[in-house]
């Protein structure tokens, strides 16, 4: 079996930036305007009113400070409350491919590697803008890689996971080569207006090198020791948007087609999987936590994060141990892990241990265990 490694990363920004504090006060106007315009019902208890959101809420329960997004137009508008993304002609690079673009141009660079050396794209994320053809087939077309490309969905795992699928095709040498690119444009599926969830997430692109170790070009690489993915069914985390939508057109529009969720309900059922799911995927490989330098961890929520390396390291835990990138990028999905990747492993020596981790809707949970070279 041939050796697979990590040789290059990239991460895009997008261009707009919000801020808890304006989000806050978008959302606080919309409340204004909907307890007005039904101030008659609530009175009369039909309509129950809608209540303010806060930034030291979310900045607490989250840890969130600040989101990117690719369009910023409508989302901070009480009117509006969703980002206005004018629909490009078939013939123009779709957006999602252009911001997945711009992350996979890095992470060649990083690799020094050509495009057209790249045998195989996998575009791993929540959503993709359409059902075909596949975002990877755009993407492979506008960059000129060789082979062949598929786009694939597990939700906040799907970075993790295509690494465990690039990793087996390049073990059994179905490709030499690997881009895994996990575009987000999670705004895009964000109710803002709904007071649990409005907060939560941001947009960014990611992207990863993969190739054969006696390929790579670089000599600045991770190899992949192991990968571990577990799924176990829940609604918990859930988003109705699909293709059928349009053939109920009484519900085509009903909010349970952005996302939505049972918070307390996926913290507290998942920490446990995710203790044992690493438990597990160390175990395997006889390691212990204290072999590792640094756990790149999903960035969903920073207090489940901290639960998590407590769980794994005990209470004397350094934040260079875990880092946290959500502050800045709030939730993004599949990218938050490799965005902390990308951004905290140039300190690495050769030898130390990395591990890097999502979690999510599904259940999904991934790991994947590296060794710098
Ligand atoms: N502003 C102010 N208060 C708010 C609020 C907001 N935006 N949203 C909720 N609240 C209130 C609630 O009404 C509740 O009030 P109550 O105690 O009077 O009933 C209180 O704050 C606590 O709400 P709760 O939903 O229990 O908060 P939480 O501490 O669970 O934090 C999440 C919410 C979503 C941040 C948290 O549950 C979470 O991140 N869970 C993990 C989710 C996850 O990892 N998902 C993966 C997604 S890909």
């Amino acid at each position: 079996m041939r050796q697979v490694v990590i040789s290059g990363s990239g991460l895009f920004t997008p261009p707009h930036s919000i801020t808890n504090d304006a989000l806050v006060e978008s959302f606080n106007a919309y409340v204004d305007m909907f307890n007005g315009e039904h101030a008659g019902l609530i009175e009369q208890g039909h309509v129950a009113p809608l209540a303010y959101s806060s930034s030291e809420f979310i900045e607490k329960a989250s840890g969130i400070k600040h989101r990117y997004v690719m369009v910023k137009e409508g989302i901070l508008d009480p009117e509006v409350m969703m980002p206005l993304i004018p629909e490009r002609g078939s013939d123009a690079i779709s957006l999602q491919a252009e911001m997945g673009i711009e992350a996979a141009i890095m992470a060649l660079e990083q690799a020094k590697l050509k495009a057209e050396q790249i045998d195989l794209i996998i575009v791993a994320c929540a959503y993709t803008q359409r059902a075909y053809p596949a975002m990877a087939i755009e993407i492979q077309r506008a960059l000129g890689t060789r082979g062949y490309g598929y786009d694939m969905q597990v939700a906040c795992s799907s970075a993790t996971f295509a690494i465990a699928a690039a990793t087996n095709a390049i073990a059994t040498g179905a490709a030499l080569r690997v881009l895994v690119i996990n575009p987000e444009i999670c705004s895009a599926q964000v109710n803002y207006r709904d007071r649990d969830s409005h907060f939560i997430f941001g947009d960014v692109a990611t992207a990863l090198v993969l190739e054969d170790q006696s390929l790579a070009q670089s000599d600045n690489h991770f190899t992949i020791l192991s990968t571990r993915c577990f799924t176990d069914y829940s609604n918990n985390i859930r988003s109705n948007f699909g293709f059928l939508n349009r053939c109920d057109p009484s519900t085509a529009h009903q909010a349970d087609k952005l996302f939505h969720q049972q918070g307390r309900k996926v913290f507290k059922e998942l920490l446990p999987m995710i203790y044992q799911h690493l438990d597990e995927h160390l175990a395997e490989n006889s390691l212990t936590p204290q072999a590792f330098k640094r756990f790149w961890l999903h960035q969903a929520n920073i207090n489940m994060n901290q639960f998590v390396v407590k769980k794994l390291l005990g209470d004397e835990v350094t934040p260079a141990q875990a880092p946290v990138v959500l502050d800045q990028y709030a939730n993004t999905a599949s990218a938050g892990s490799v965005i902390a990747f990308h951004q905290f492993s140039d300190d690495f020596k050769t030898g130390e241990l990395g591990l890097l981790s999502s979690f999510g809707a599904g259940y999904s949970i991934g790991s994947v265990i590296l060794q710098k070279q």
